[in-house]
């Protein structure tokens, strides 16, 4: 499961598209976590898309990861300022790649 102390272990070494990506990054097979208030572990993910169908803001869009070991596409939390922490994503991803910080 996703690390949902990761913004205390994890190294913040960008950002994309308005994400911030936590690492270790190193491609293609090692994505990191993106996103802080909705963050989904892209090493984790395997691409199930629960989250993007069940989400009732969409937050999340799909992005490539093309040689990733788990799959070639992972939720990215795009949208993340929309989200209003339903819990609907946290609940429906089989892997519990994503977490979600009401704080
Ligand atoms: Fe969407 Fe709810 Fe998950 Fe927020 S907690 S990203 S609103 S499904
Ligand atoms: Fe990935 Fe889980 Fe969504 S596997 S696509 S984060 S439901």
């Amino acid at each position: 499961a996703i690390d949902s102390n990761f913004e205390a272990n994890r190294e913040r070494v960008g950002e994309e598209d308005g994400v911030a990506v936590w690492g270790p990054v190193e491609p293609p097979e090692k994505q990191g976590i993106r996103g802080t208030h909705v963050a989904v572990d892209f090493d984790i993910c395997l691409a199930d898309g629960a989250c993007l169908e069940d989400c009732p803001v969409d937050v999340f869009e799909w992005t490539d990861t093309p040689g990733h070991p788990e799959s070639e596409r992972k939720a990215n939390p795009a949208d993340e300022d929309q989200c209003i922490d339903c819990m609907l994503c946290v609940d429906v991803c089989p892997v519990d790649a994503i977490d979600v910080d009401p704080g």
